[in-house]
């Protein structure tokens, strides 16, 4: 039985816009996982946070496929490559669902799971192979199995009233803005990205960055796409134009430390996600620490951010301390940190 897709927020992805014209359709459901047909791109699969659609036509036609399905939000979808008939569906606090048949039925697959276990299905490893271990990886074949310690530590918090989110990120850090984006705006938030890379061929996903904000801005260092020059360079027009209220940043340690300037500065709560050498990833070691001052400024303590972050308040990092190469550099001053900016997260 085909329906049309009920209210859709827009997106400023052509697909999208390309579907919504087709259906004649908008409102307020977002869409928070599109999923491709490996070979035939006239199937399509979207979630919203009630249903999942599926359209054999292009998007003029959809046919609701949650018939078999839990009411959790369905926040990941995948199509196995090989054999795309089978679909699998993640959902928020509930199970991971499959479906042998395009969507028609699907299967419960949370026996021996702890309640709240599955949150996402992992489609994607994102990595730069240079070194040893990321080769190894690049070598891995699909449906290799690998043995994954994750998620490590604690994740960005979420901001409960509907503001705007200027969400910043350069090289590797892009990787992980993307979810938050998705989470973002399905709760309702106004998400807005800066994209910095080096040059064109390490700007992550810029078509899905685009779908997934109101407005993007890409920068590189050499010119090679979007403005050149460094995220810095565009973060106060971009927070100023997108009424940005939160700012959320994943990057290398000076690109975080210029974005923390930034919003203490201005007083704009943010939170960062660090980049740091982990060599166990579950809190033994403690070759991942990042200075984190109290919050009374009596002091600083090292945090894992394998176990403690990776996300930290910006305002409360020692940035002298961790920026620098000196082993002994930025004591304690006697008389303690001057108060410290006590936004979220603690
Ligand atoms: S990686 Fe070992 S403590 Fe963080």
């Amino acid at each position: 039985m085909s329906s049309p897709l009920p209210r859709l927020s827009l997106y400023p992805l052509p697909l999208l816009v390309f579907i919504l014209a087709a259906v004649g359709c908008g409102g307020s459901d977002p869409i928070v996982v599109i999923a491709l047909h490996p070979s035939k791109p006239q199937i399509i699969y979207v979630a919203t946070n009630d249903y999942i659609y599926k359209t054999r036509d292009g998007g003029q036609t959809w046919e609701n496929l949650s018939k078999g399905m839990s009411h959790s939000r369905v926040i990941s979808m995948a199509i196995d490559p090989l054999y795309p008939a089978t679909v699998y569906a993640g959902t928020k606090g509930d199970a991971v669902f499959k479906s042998y048949d395009g969507g028609q039925r699907w299967t419960s697959l949370r026996n021996g799971l702890e309640s709240n276990t599955v949150t996402s299905v992992v489609t994607q490893f994102v990595f730069d192979p240079q070194g040893s271990g990321a080769e190894w990886l690049a070598e891995a074949k699909a449906h290799q199995v690998l043995d994954v310690i994750g998620p490590l530590g604690r994740a960005f918090a979420y901001p409960r009233a509907p503001i705007n989110c200027l969400l910043v990120s350069e090289g590797y850090g892009a990787s992980s803005i993307f979810f938050l984006a998705q989470e973002l705006r399905a709760r309702g938030k106004r998400v807005d990205m800066v994209l910095g890379a080096s040059g064109e061929s390490h700007v992550f996903k810029p078509i899905e960055a685009k779908r997934l904000s109101q407005t993007i801005v890409i920068v590189t260092a050499d010119g090679s796409l979007g403005e050149r020059g460094s995220v810095m360079d565009v973060i106060p027009r971009a927070a100023q134009s997108a009424g940005t209220e939160v700012i959320y940043a994943a990057g290398p340690r000076p690109m975080l430390r210029t974005v923390a300037e930034f919003c203490i500065e201005q007083r704009i709560p943010a939170q960062v996600a660090v980049e740091e050498e982990m060599a166990c990833g579950t809190g033994l070691c403690f070759t991942c620490v990042v200075p984190v001052i109290r919050k009374d400024g009596s002091g600083y303590d090292n945090l894992r951010a394998c176990t403690e972050g990776p996300v930290f308040n910006p305002a409360r990092v020692f940035w002298d301390r961790w920026t620098s190469d000196e082993t002994r550099a930025a004591p304690t001053p006697p008389e303690g940190f001057p108060p410290v900016v006590s936004s979220w997260p603690a």
